[in-house]
Order: structure tokens, then sequence, then C-alpha cells
């Protein structure tokens, strides 16, 4: 496959943005943005698309202009004498035909020169309703007060799928169809430059394949890691080393369908996200991490605390930008953990209200394929518009495991620090462990193993209840403020776990 892939329908957001502007009768575009190259490319593009429906359809060419090089054709010579930046607008104003004229590095003289900015201001005129187009591309953002309102601004996003599939056709060696359109959506969020990384860093280990994917991800860890509250989280747990939450799990995997279903399900029906509230030590961020897993997606971890230290600025600032930052990197989980410390940080009130207020818009707004997952313990300092139905698909309280549930995480915490179970009565534990978080259960299988270790012995169902009767649950410490959460919970948070009637 090569470029001859390149199916003629598939038209890039960037593509699209530029050619609408055009069509609408705006002749001068300043594209704001460090991705001059790219802006080439999409450029061409627009010109092979915006007369190729005329009656008689044509390529509208593209001229580019530097301080180097003056002004060329594609593949042809500098026009002589063109390098000054006047002699560039002469010759746009002087030019008979339809074309799309690319002016790098003009900003300078933009701000520099008045009489550049007048004869732009006569370009306009000249350019308008003549097929000639002149697009502006810089690093940075100069417009002068006399050229802002012949001007028009545009930020370029970040590549899209479709330019991102084709980068990947392009750069990326033999690779099939397949394997691009798995590998494209690991590199959103990037620029076209991060994206050569990330495909070369990919390149070095063989052959574009599945497997190239811990590597093309590598770039956006290292991206959003630069913004200091977001974390790249590549932790690989999976669904099934959950100890029950049946409800919550069985919810997963029915959204999972849907979710992999992405643009070709009704916008109401792509999950939005979820929030999880309840006791600590019980699941919820295990939860988090085995959902993106079981999407095949990757996670950002939003740290609520990073963003209200004040070491990014303001609070509120810090986490708009995150929140945009994020949808650039869709496909993905986000996971804001332990959300309510935006509500009991020392932040002032204000700011807090603000910040929530922004994050339920958000929530309703955000692109699409970015899926939320909060996570929070003390659920009751949560604004109550947070809960209520529609912002999350589901609210779900984690409670304390069930009896057969915590038999089922001792199961899995021993099977993977290697100890087979089929010997051992697990059932036993039951009665010793009243109360107990999965943490703790966790925590004694471990004091219980390095027990046995020490002693040369293999491990019995004994050392585990020997060690449990020794250990005091923090339901136990703490049990008013768990009953507050669970009678608070009650009316307003699906179980995960469904509980039969007087189980304990
Ligand atoms: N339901 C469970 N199944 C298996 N392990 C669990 C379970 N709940 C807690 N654990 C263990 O306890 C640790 C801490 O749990 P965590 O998910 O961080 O709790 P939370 O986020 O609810 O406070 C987990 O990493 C896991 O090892
Ligand atoms: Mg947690």
């Amino acid at each position: 496959m090569g470029k001859a892939t390149k199916s003629p329908s598939a038209e890039s957001r960037a593509a699209k943005v530029l050619r609408e502007a055009f069509e609408s009768g705006r002749p001068l575009i300043y594209v704001h943005t460090s991705e001059e190259q790219r802006v080439g490319n999409i450029l061409r593009e627009v010109g092979q698309r915006l007369l190729a429906s005329a009656p008689v359809p044509k390529v509208v060419p593209v001229w580019t202009w530097s301080l180097t090089e003056g002004m060329r054709s594609a593949g042809g010579p500098a026009v002589p004498g063109s390098q000054d930046p006047r002699a560039a607008l002469d010759f746009i104003a002087a030019h008979a035909d339809g074309a799309i004229f690319h002016l790098k590095d003009f900003h300078e003289a933009l701000r520099e020169f008045p009489d550049i900015r007048r004869r732009l201001r006569d370009i306009y005129e000249s350019c308008r309703d003549r097929g000639k187009f002149v697009v502006i591309s810089s690093p940075v953002r100069t417009i002068p007060e006399e050229v802002d309102r012949s001007l028009l601004f545009l930020e370029l996003r970040p590549p899209d799928l479709i330019e991102l599939s084709d980068f990947l056709r392009e750069e990326g060696g033999p690779a099939s169809e397949a394997v691009i359109q798995q590998l494209a959506p690991a590199l959103q969020g990037l620029t076209l430059d991060e994206a050569r990384y990330a495909l070369r860093r990919a390149l070095m280990l063989g052959p574009l394949s599945a497997d190239s994917l811990p590597a093309m991800l590598e770039e956006k860890r290292l991206l959003v890691n630069r913004s200091g509250v977001i974390e790249y989280i590549s932790d690989g747990t999976q669904i099934g080393e959950i100890g029950g939450l049946d409800g919550l799990k069985n919810w997963v995997l029915e959204r999972r369908k849907l979710f992999l279903m992405g643009d070709s399900v009704a916008a109401e029906i792509v999950p939005k996200g979820l929030l999880m509230m309840g006791i600590p030590g019980c699941g919820k961020s295990l939860a988090v991490k085995a959902i993106a897993s079981c999407f095949q997606l990757p996670l950002y971890r939003v740290d609520m605390i990073e963003i209200f230290s004040g070491r990014h600025g303001k609070p509120e600032g810090a986490f708009v930008a995150a929140c945009k930052m994020m949808e650039d990197l869709v496909p993905a989980v986000l996971w804001f953990d332990e959300i309510e410390m935006g509500v009991t940080s020392a932040a002032s009130d204000g700011e807090q209200g603000r910040i929530f207020a922004f994050f339920l818009t958000w929530m309703q707004e955000k692109a699409r394929g970015l899926f939320v997952a909060a996570t929070a313990n003390r659920i009751d300092l949560l604004p109550a518009e947070m809960i209520r139905k529609g912002r999350f698909d589901e609210v779900f309280f984690v409670d304390l495991p069930l009896e057969a549930e915590r038999v089922e995480i001792f199961k899995i915490h021993l099977e993977r620090r290697g100890v087979a179970t089929a010997q051992l009565e697990l059932g036993q534990l039951m009665e010793f462990t009243k109360g107990w978080s999965g943490a703790e259960i966790e925590q004694c299988v471990v004091a219980a193993i390095t027990k046995a270790r020490l002693a040369e012995t293999t491990i019995t169902t004994q050392d585990l209840v020997l060690t449990a009767v020794k250990i005091v649950p923090l339901s136990r410490t703490m049990e008013t403020q768990i009953n507050k959460i669970r009678d608070w919970a009650f009316e307003r948070a699906v179980r995960a776990s469904p509980r039969p009637v007087g189980a304990r």
C-alpha cells in the first residue's frame, strides 16, 4: 500500500477548516502553528479539493514564500528578487491566476513595516473573489491592529486521525491498513513532528505492527508529563484482577462494546464516564486501571493535588488547561483521582465552585472518545449536581467486599504472588475478615507470605488465619465514618456489587 490508498473522500479536519474559510470568501488567513511544513502539506491538499467539484475541475497551485528562498511554486525555481517581503506581496498582487500563497517568516515584516501592513490590506482587495488566497503561518501570534479585520486567525489543532493515518502510510514503511488504523490513535494529540519522533522510536524496534503501540505511546507520556499535572499510566491491570464488584464489572464489559463501536453509535449512548465513590482501599483505583485495559485505551491521571498546589499557576487555569489538553489526546480514559480534593483543599471557595462548574459543563461538551473516570472517598463533599444522573453514565458505590468477594480477593492476591490456592481452605477466612477492605486483604496476604518465606515453609490456611486475627480493619476503628458514607451513598448511587439481603 502507499499513497495510492489515500481515498479522495477522507478530508482531514485541518484541510476542511482552511478550505471552508477560503470558500466563505476569506482570502487572508493567519495560521498560528509551529508546524510550517505541515501547513504546506495541508495547503496542497486544499489546493486539490478547492475546485475539484467545479464545472471545470482543476488543482489550485500552491506557492511558497520564505525570507531565504523567496517565492516559488512546488518544485519550481524561486522567482528572482522575491526575497523581499514587499516583492512577495507585489508578486501576489500581479499574479493573474488563482493560487494559494503560503508565506513563512512573514510575521516579522508584518510587525515592523507600516507599508507592508498597508500593502497587505490592498492584497485583501485584490485577492477577494479572484481565486487567490494568502496564508501566513507563524509560531507567534503578532497581528497588528490595522490588519486584524482583514485577517482570519486560526489555531492549527494537532493532526486528526485522517492526517495521522496518511502520515503513517507515507513514512511508516510497509504496514497493513489494519495496523495503521490501530496505531494512528496512539499519535492523537501530538504535533506531526512529535508523531515523527514516536514513529522513529517504534521503527527502531522493527517494522510497524501491533507490538509498536507501547513505543508509540511513549511520546505521549513525555508530552503529558511536561504538563506536570497529568500522568500517563501504563499499568496493564486486567479486569480479572478485581475481586468482586460484579455489578461494576458487568457494566464495564457491556460498555466496552459500545465504546469500541465509537462513531457508529449515536452520541447519547457513547459512554461519557463514571463516578466511583466509596470506602478507601476497596478497589476504585484498581477498577479505573482495569477499565482502561478493558477499553484498550491509554490511561491519564489528573493529579488534583498538583492542580491545587499553586505550582502550575492558578488552580482554575491549570485545571482548564489539563482538560483541554486531554481533548486532543482522544481516545483515552481520563482519571480524576480523589476528585473531592478539589473541594477540601485550601483553595478559595469561589475557585472551587468555578472549577466544579467548569468540570460539569465540560463533561457535557467534551470530545467524544474521552471516557472520564472519577473516583472519590469523601463523597459527601461533592456538590450535588455532580452526582445527579446524566452527568456521568453511572455513579457506583464501592462498599466493603462481601464474604464471597473477600475469598475471591484472597485468591487473586495469593495467585498473583505464585501461591497455588487449590489446597488452601480460603472459606475459613470469612469469619476472621469481617469488615475488611481489599487493601487489608492484600496486606494480610503479603504479611503471611513473607513470614512463610522467612521460615522457608509453604504457606498454609493456618498462616493466613493467624495473620488475619492480628489485623484491625479500618472499618472497626472508623465505624461511624464508614456507616455515614454508606447511608449517604445508599440513595445516591448504584452498588458496585450486589448485596444479598442481610449480608455482611
Ligand atoms: N476488589 C479488589 N480486588 C482485588 N484487590 C483489591 C480490591 N480492592 C482493593 N484491592 C487491593 O488494594 C489495593 C488498594 O486499592 P485501591 O484500588 O487503591 O483502593 P481505593 O482506590 O478504592 O482506595 C489495590 O491495589 C489492590 O491490590
Ligand atoms: Mg484510590
